[in-house]
């Protein structure tokens, strides 16, 4: 818990302010902030975006950084992934699975995200992923926020895994996961759902399921998710993760859905760089985009974040953590151009996260965690165009990871050009 005083800053709405970080909280945001102890210290922020940390509502620290171990995906596919990580799963090491989390986390807190949902494999022999996750969780605590979920990735009935899954939940898993595509039926996939959101429903946690991540316009596990979750009283608890089966159900059935997400209070989670790469793989041409239909569901009042969910892994070969390269893809694929639109973008890979996971004193109000990212850009926009140098990554008041600036000199004609792509660079009218 420290002290920090971190001058001109740009907010998101344009305002320029000072940020005053007393005992590790924002104490103070005003456009002057005067009279602040000379043993405080200080940084200038030169007109930069302050932002609140970027979240990443959705990922795989199990698997992380295990690239072409024990080989590579050739095909591309989920199920290939899938089968690849069946196949690591029994030669992992307690070491390794730590050594690749936290190298993960390092990344993470240079890109300036300091909040992670991870979902951890408990359809193995053993839980030495949720023992090793755990361990990372611990170590990191004071730096990232890291949420860890109970995930049977075989299937809780087609692997048989509830013990696991129960005991994980006993040595600390904070969240009850699940994947009721891959049940054997759609019927055992709805009794798989029942089955977790009653647990849930009896510890008092939260859900977070891989739903209907398939190509397939029949795959409605997301229904049964919404029923369950009104049945329970979990109103306002419960992600569905992927739901990219819903890209490509008939607008009717789509139009019958989305209030009954509304109703459940259901957050969203797409996971846009995996999901443009995994779906439509069964495609000839026209290639559906496969992934959910975020444009819709936000524009629907729910709560949509985008997750990373993997970084070089048995299902996606590429990524350095970083939440604006996801939001950025999430604005492309989901024809998210208009400025509001875009601004959306930007918050689901911060705002909406922190309220899916249920974060306490986020954001960069008085009273709120001080925890914060300056962004060499001069809004969020801009952020989501450059994807720029994260200058300073501060937690609780400390600053845990700086960058310099970027920028060329451009040399034409014996003149030197500085060139950093911002709009601080020259004249602009704001639309
Ligand atoms: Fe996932």
């Amino acid at each position: 818990m420290s002290d920090l005083f971190v001058k001109n800053c740009m907010l998101e709405n344009g305002e320029k302010v000072d940020i005053l970080i007393l005992k590790g909280k924002i104490a103070d945001v005003s456009p002057f902030i005067h009279g602040v102890s000379e043993s405080v210290p200080e940084i200038d922020a030169e007109g930069w975006l302050a932002i609140p940390p970027f979240l990443d509502s959705h990922f795989h620290l199990d698997a992380t950084l295990s690239y072409g171990i024990p080989r590579i995906n050739q095909s591309g596919t989920l199920l290939e992934g899938i089968s690849l990580w069946g196949e690591l799963k029994p030669s992992l090491k307690y070491d390794d699975l730590v050594e690749r989390a936290e190298n993960l986390c390092r990344w993470s807190i240079a890109k300036g995200t300091l909040g992670i949902r991870s979902h951890v494999d408990v359809s193995g022999k053993d839980l030495l992923g949720v023992e090793a996750m755990l361990h990372v969780k611990e170590k990191f605590k004071d730096l990232i926020d890291i949420q860890l979920v109970a995930f049977p990735q075989d299937g809780l009935l087609r692997s048989n895994c509830l013990e696991n899954l129960n005991n994980a939940l006993d040595l600390g898993v904070d969240i009850v996961g699940g994947i009721p595509h891959f049940e054997r039926t759609m019927v055992q996939g709805a009794e798989s759902i029942k089955i977790l959101c009653e647990i849930a429903e009896k510890r008092g946690l939260l859900v977070d399921m891989h739903c209907d991540e398939s190509d397939d316009p029949m795959s409605r596990q997301i229904e049964s998710l919404t029923y369950e979750t009104v049945r329970l009283g979990l109103h306002g608890r419960v992600a569905g993760s992927h739901l990219t089966s819903m890209h490509s159900m008939d607008n009717y059935y789509f139009s019958k859905l989305l209030p009954l997400m509304q109703e459940a209070n259901i957050g969203v989670i797409a996971n846009p760089l995996i999901n443009i790469t995994l779906q439509g793989r069964h495609d000839s041409y026209p290639k559906r985009r496969g992934m959910t239909r975020i444009k819709e569901q936000i524009n629907g009042r729910l709560k949509v974040a985008f997750g990373h969910d993997c970084v070089m892994d048995p299902w996606y070969p590429l990524g350095s953590h970083d939440m604006l390269e996801v939001a950025s893809m999430a604005l492309h694929v989901g024809h998210m151009t208009g400025q509001n639109e875009m601004k959306e973008c930007f918050r689901a890979v911060t705002q909406y996260p922190a309220e899916i996971m249920c974060l306490d004193n986020y954001g960069l109000q008085k009273g709120c965690n001080g925890d914060l990212v300056i962004l060499q850009a001069t809004d969020t926009i801009e952020a989501l165009r450059l994807k720029p140098s994260r200058l300073f990554v501060i937690r609780r008041g400390k600053i845990i990871s700086s960058e310099e600036p970027k920028s060329s000199n451009v040399l034409i004609n014996g003149e030197t050009y500085k060139v950093s792509f911002s709009k601080k660079d020259f004249s602009w009218t704001q639309v």
